[in-house]
């Protein structure tokens, strides 16, 4: 039996928990964990970018693995303090983590090794900031170069909008140290893809493309969250968008940063727009995405820990993946009010109900266990995904068990995958 440490609460982190132990002889410990991974194996109140206090835990549990899942531990040097203590750890080091960590650092590093993205320039002084918007009229993106947990992009649609992001970032420092330096980019038009690969290092194994819908309502309106729903494979990638985003995009990738001294480990994430054929890079993220991580682990045959394994060691030997399932859908479902400020400790019904559905699988983000009984306590509650032999299968399915589950305040989409579905 191999003992498993899985870092962070959301439902990423419950859909590789329950991969690895469905089929293999896996014993996952939740840190922190939430009500899902809790029914599954044992959680501990830990806080995930505490090194020392991770460190702690995987000896006093004698893990034999640990896998990170969000990125602000992996950019605080989790896997670093835990390898050098020779514990397995998935996930890139915090050097390698910077393609996240820093968005300066990931267009620059682009920019070094060709690889296609936005135009863009740096600031570190907010008026010289202002004056390049004001000079430039043409849509603009201004992004703070450092974690902002998703909120640190704004998408201007005039050059006022995009001075008051900038005021935002570096005059009243929103997102802190952060927002030392900003980034202005060019604004792309095309459609958004997720293209996963996990990497030991030397080699890489291509995952399947996925699609996020970012935006809190229908119709890709209100304002942009953590993520709504995704589903995979998105019919925009074709086998020849494909290629071109392996070859131009993970291979380079991958390459640069072995160059570069700072080999990379773990699952890459690349955020991409498709533009007129073409994949440009949006922004790098040095871990699985959540939701699109439920996606992959429902889709993927067998078990997931040679890959993990592989991966944490260095060494993959061999190993081909095998997807299972031909398409994959999850609808978040959310707490009334998020991304904004919502309720918590609201009793969720119909858990069971939901999960006894054909091909469903309910992972657990933000819920809690009060006196046995599932409670929300985050502002995305539940990742409802299903699987079939077609995105409207498994559309179908997903949203059949949305409906078996109540709780107060319940928001989500209905029109999750709608690119892919027939009506
Ligand atoms: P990021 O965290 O850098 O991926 O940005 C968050 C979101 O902002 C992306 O998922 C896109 O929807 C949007 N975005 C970021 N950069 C651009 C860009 N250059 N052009 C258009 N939209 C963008
Ligand atoms: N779903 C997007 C992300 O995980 O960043």
């Amino acid at each position: 039996m191999m003992r498993v440490l899985i870092v962070g609460g959301g439902a990423r982190e419950h859909a590789l928990a329950w991969r690895l132990s469905k089929d293999s002889e896996v014993e996952v410990i939740g840190a922190p964990g939430n009500a899902g991974i809790a029914a599954i194996g044992q959680t501990v109140p830990v806080d995930p970018s505490d090194a020392e206090q991770v460190v702690a835990l995987a000896k006093q549990e004698s893990a034999d693995l640990v896998v990170v899942g969000p990125e602000a531990p992996l950019v605080a040097g989790v896997v670093d303090a835990l390898r050098d203590q020779g514990i397995d750890a998935f996930g890139p080091s915090r050097e390698a983590a910077q393609l996240e960590g820093s968005k300066i650092f990931s267009k620059e590093f682009m920019a070094r090794h060709a690889i296609p993205t936005a135009g863009f320039a740096v600031f570190d002084d907010p008026d010289a900031a202002t004056r390049y918007i004001e000079e430039a009229s043409r849509p603009l993106v201004v992004k703070a170069d450092g974690l902002a947990a998703g909120k640190g992009v704004i998408v201007a649609s005039n050059a006022a909008e995009a001075i008051a992001g900038v005021d935002r970032i570096m005059r009243e420092r929103a997102f802190g140290g952060a927002g030392d330096r900003v980034l202005i980019e060019e604004c792309l038009v095309g459609e958004e893809v997720s293209y996963h690969v996990v990497s030991d290092g030397k080699r890489f194994i291509p995952l399947a493309p996925a699609q996020d819908h970012k935006r809190a309502f229908d119709g890709d309106r209100g304002p942009n969250t953590g993520g709504m729903g995704a589903y995979s494979p998105p019919p925009v990638v074709t086998a020849d968008i494909e290629r071109k985003i392996l070859d131009r995009v993970v291979e380079p990738t991958l390459r640069g940063m072995a160059f570069e001294g700072r080999p990379f480990r773990g699952a890459l994430f690349v955020g991409l727009m498709i533009v007129d054929g073409e994949p440009l890079v949006l922004e790098y993220n040095t871990r699985f995405g959540d939701p699109e991580c439920q996606t992959l682990m429902t889709r993927w045959k067998g078990s997931v820990l040679p890959l993990i394994q592989g991966s944490a060691q260095g060494d993959f030997r061999g190993l081909a993946p095998e997807w299972e399932a031909p398409a994959s859908l999850c609808v978040v479902l959310a707490a009334g009010g998020y991304p904004g400020s919502y309720e918590k400790g609201t009793p969720i019904h119909g858990l069971d109900a939901a999960s006894a559905l054909p091909q469903v699988t309910v992972f657990h983000a933000g819920t809690a266990l009060h006196d046995d009984a599932v409670v929300t306590s985050g502002g995305r509650v539940l990742s409802v995904t299903a699987i079939g032999e077609s995105i409207d299968e498994a559309a179908k399915r997903a949203y059949e068990a949305v409906e078996k589950i109540d709780f107060e305040g319940k928001q989500f989409r209905r029109d999750i995958g709608w690119r892919a579905r027939s009506g």
